[in-house]
């Protein structure tokens, strides 16, 4: 009985071992399978995309395909190859992708709506026009909330908090009044949305366990009540972005359940990154004296012209003069902490031309992946000492923004891609550039700040992050600030 049993099962896993796995084909990428059936690699590639990729680099060069639980994934980490697979839309499809995501982590089912028309939509509603509103009012938000951030106590008094929750708080708040325009409950959403984004790449994974579950579903449900559009003032202010939004879902047929998980993918879309690159930046000139005295002599330079951009609290001064040396502290930071993923799915079987004359065989229903992060951001080949933080990387001798870089003597086309590429690249990315800078001038301009512990480092970053757009760090740097005396 029991040998026959288990016959059976060495049968059903011979089977299975068989048919999962697969031999690489001539004229195909180097294919790591891992020793695990059906699921590959997917354990070290969630605990740390990084190091995992960085390992296949190593082991198989700039092109590999790894087993991830019953996919294979070609990944792509040249460059110069870079644009072989963001050109060819024919062969390379992102759309299903995305919703799949969408779907899992947003329980928002597909819709009809063409993304060419809904990318055209929030081109509108974020670039163009519309961008000047949207920073004027952000801006006055941020310095509202930063001016009342001392919560009843004196404002000359100093308070401790950690600089991650002081940022994200600041700039959730500030996004969430500018698009939201809810001034009640600007709190209570982010005490929910952060919830909510803790647990987003576990949810992402599909590796959430009982309890966390449960956390994300009161989470979502508490934050579809707060956005729902029956919450929405009409009248003389229906044209909110929220609004505006609302409007445009409704003509595209989608009702009001799917309307309200619509909303938080908006919120999470543009609020999730912000926060976290303005903690990066603060926390790099915090623990790099020689940045911070730069960038303070940038803006004293800024402040000593004679212009009235500098008194009206809607303007970002920042934007009617260059700031090479802002700019190039911004560069460095995303270098270092914006790790987005760039998926795609191969629709049709492609041969895939590398930059280096090599020509790769792609199988249709793989996926690709391309991981800047490696490679141009941390590539050693591109950037001296890719670890360590150097405010003026970014910078020529003559102070102006450098953007040339090489690699295998040749220059790189995509220096740095922390607002990815292509298609689905950042639509806020004006708006964000602009909110970073302004949120970091104002906390300079109005706060003492200045970290706990002389001596502190900044935290490392959350390593299951890698693939999901800014990094977190895992800790937080504890800071102390009161209103500076004027
Ligand atoms: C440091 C800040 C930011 C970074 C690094 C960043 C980066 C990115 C990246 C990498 C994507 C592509 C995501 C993907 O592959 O699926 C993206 C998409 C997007 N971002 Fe940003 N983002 C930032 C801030 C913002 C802000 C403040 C807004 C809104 C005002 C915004 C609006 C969007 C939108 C709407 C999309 C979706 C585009 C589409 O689906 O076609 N982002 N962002």
């Amino acid at each position: 009985m029991w040998w026959t049993l288990l016959s059976v099962i060495a049968g059903v896993l011979i089977l299975v071992l068989r048919f999962s796995t697969r031999r690489r084909r001539r004229n195909e990428p180097p294919l790591d399978e891992g020793w695990i059936p059906w699921l590959g690699h997917a354990i070290e590639f969630g605990k740390d995309a990084a190091k995992f990729l960085a390992r296949m680099k190593e082991k198989h060069g700039d092109i590999f395909t790894v087993r991830v639980a019953g996919l294979r994934v070609t990944v792509l980490l040249d460059p110069h190859s870079f644009d072989s697979v963001l050109n060819d839309r024919d062969s390379f499809d992102f759309t299903r992708i995305r919703s799949q995501v969408i779907q899992k982590v947003f329980s928002l089912q597909p819709t009809n709506i063409e993304p060419t028309l809904e990318r055209k939509w929030m081109e509108q509603h974020f670039q163009g026009c519309s961008l000047p509103k949207l920073s004027s009012s952000m801006n006055t938000h941020l310095q509202t909330l930063l001016l009342h951030c001392h919560n009843g106590s004196a404002p000359s008094e100093w308070k401790q908090e950690g600089l991650f929750d002081l940022c994200y708080s600041l700039l959730f708040r500030a996004g969430y009044l500018t698009f939201f325009e809810r001034t009640d409950n600007a709190a209570v959403a982010y005490q929910e949305f952060r919830k909510f984004d803790n647990l987003l790449t576990k949810l992402a994974r599909g590796s959430l366990r009982r309890e966390e579950r449960r956390t994300v579903s009161h989470s979502q449900e508490r934050l579809w009540e707060l956005l729902s559009p029956c919450g929405l003032r009409g009248g003389s202010e229906s044209s909110t972005w929220q609004q505006s939004y609302c409007d445009f879902l409704q003509q595209e047929g989608i009702n009001a359940d799917m309307q309200k998980k619509a909303l938080l993918l908006q919120l999470w879309t543009t609020q999730c990154n912000a926060g976290p690159a303005a903690f990066w930046l603060l926390g790099f000139l915090l623990t790099h004296p020689e940045a911070m005295e730069a960038v303070k002599s940038e803006i004293r330079g800024l402040s000593t012209r004679r212009d009235t951009s500098f008194q009206q609290p809607q303007n970002n001064p920042l934007e009617a003069h260059s700031t090479p040396v802002f700019d190039s502290i911004l560069s460095e930071t995303l270098r270092l902490t914006a790790a987005v993923m760039i998926r795609r799915e191969v629709v049709q079987d492609k041969i895939l031309d590398m930059a280096n004359g090599k020509r790769y065989h792609l199988r249709r229903g793989d996926r690709v992946c391309l991981f800047p992060f490696l490679s141009p951001q941390m590539d050693p080949q591109i950037h001296q000492e890719p670890q360590t933080f150097k405010y003026d990387r970014f910078l020529n001798d003559d102070m102006t923004v450098k953007d040339e870089f090489y690699k295998d003597g040749k220059k790189l086309k995509y220096c740095s891609m922390p607002w990815g590429a292509g298609k689905n690249s950042c639509v806020g990315k004006e708006f964000a550039i602009s909110t970073i800078k302004q949120f970091v001038f104002l906390a300079l301009t109005h706060l003492d700040l200045e970290p706990c512990d002389p001596e502190a480092k900044l935290p490392p970053v959350n390593p299951s992050r890698y693939g999901f757009g800014m990094l977190q760090p895992d800790g937080d740097l504890q800071v102390r600030y009161r209103l500076k005396r004027t």
